[in-house]
């Protein structure tokens, strides 16, 4: 018996359109990319999108975009993927971490403002496991700061606050299409924007710094092949026309879990905060304070040795060596991100999980929690 962590949800429809793609003369640049931007343009509310080949160069291709480098700091969370720090040192910036809200699991708002300095530029806020808790508060100081928003929205395709989209907080924002993701694309991500001219930066630099109407050999600024084929998009199409549907399995999912899950108390059981729709990303467990990480550790083998995937999403950015050693930062830096990562146990999590599987998982970490 194996239960995965993750699992992509394609259907039929999915490989008839990559079929189609293929038996096509335009595997890049052709019609789909143009057709996938539009679909999200019209999804999230937003004036223009750019497609690109993953969330990090999504992220990437904004800093730049928004003119942050060198001198410049950009505030984050230390409780997040690796790449929305990396993406702001790829452009000579410096990321500045901000602690988190222990419910939220996102940069906490009322710790922003002490890191702010005549060097701040941006605050690049990440929606932790799909959830935008706390997205208004942080974009009212950013406002009060005259601070650029870019919001990390890799992960909460789908989420709203207050009836408000994930992806709409930011002057930019981003997604990302990993197959652990709500959709997928294989690789890929999406910048949106209300700002044709940051939009059209992007389309530039994803595409070798070709500017409008240039020939394929003239470029009007340095640039990246960041660009997605239009095999990708096909894909990402149908799985946007199904986010709907998606986002309707993953809440009954992790619905599953709660129930079977939140009546132990050596568990802290993830929920919606007020004022939340979340868009599940994963469903991440915390265990009980009183437990160490040596503990998890062993909760984490234990549980792969039953063939049941897990993992300890997130281990702290700031603590990874190459980070610690290039800014300094130590154990006990951010107090609550530490403490929170040395206890997470994410599930194994998609939209086509059934309730017995559910069932065979919260059995096996409730016998190995013993
Ligand atoms: C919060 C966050 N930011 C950025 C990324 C980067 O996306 P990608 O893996 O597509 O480059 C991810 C993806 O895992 C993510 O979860």
């Amino acid at each position: 018996m194996r239960i995965y962590l993750s699992r992509p949800d394609i259907t039929e429809k999915e490989i008839e359109a990559v079929c189609a793609v293929l038996r096509s003369p335009n595997l890049s640049l052709g019609p789909k990319l143009p057709e996938f931007e539009n679909a999200f343009t019209e999804y999230i509310g937003r004036k223009r999108a750019v497609a690109v080949n993953s969330g990090t160069s999504g992220l990437f291709l904004c800093i730049l975009a928004l003119e942050i480098g060198p001198g410049d700091e950009v505030i984050t969370t230390p409780f997040t993927f690796i790449a929305s720090a990396t993406t702001i040192m790829m452009a000579g910036a410096k990321p500045v971490f901000v602690d988190i809200d222990p419910e939220t699991l996102n940069i906490d708002p009322a710790k922003i403002e002490s890191k702010i300095t005549q060097k701040t530029k941006a605050v690049l806020p990440v929606e932790a496991f799909g959830s935008p808790a706390g997205f208004d508060k942080i974009c009212q100081i950013a406002q009060k700061h005259n601070l650029i928003v870019l919001e990390d929205s890799c992960e909460a395709l789908g989420s709203e606050l207050n009836g408000k989209k994930a992806g709409t907080f930011g002057r930019m924002s981003v997604f990302a299409f990993y197959p652990n993701k709500q959709i997928t694309t294989g690789e890929g991500g999406m910048i949106l924007t209300d700002d044709d001219d940051l939009a059209d930066i992007c389309v530039s630099l994803r595409n070798q710094g070709r500017g409008k109407g240039d020939s394929w050999l003239s470029h009007e600024r340095l640039g990246y092949n960041y660009r997605i084929s239009d095999i990708n998009c096909a894909l990402g199409i149908v799985q946007l026309s199904r986010i709907d549907e998606i986002k309707a399995k993953r809440k009954q999912v992790a619905k599953w879990y709660q129930q079977m899950l939140i009546s132990d108390d050596r568990l802290i059981v993830p929920t919606e905060s007020a004022g939340c729709d979340v868009s599940w990303f994963v469903f991440v467990v915390q265990l009980a304070k009183s437990f160490t990480l040596e503990q998890r550790n062993k909760i984490l083998e234990a549980m792969k040795a039953k063939g049941i995937q897990v993992a300890n999403y997130f281990s702290p950015v700031h603590l990874q060596p190459f980070m610690a050693e290039q800014f300094g930062y130590k154990e006990g830096d951010f107090p609550v991100t530490e403490s929170v990562a040395e206890r997470t146990i994410a599930l194994p999590f998609y939209n086509n999980l059934t309730k017995d599987e559910v069932a065979i998982v919260c059995k096996t970490l409730k016998e190995v929690l013993g």
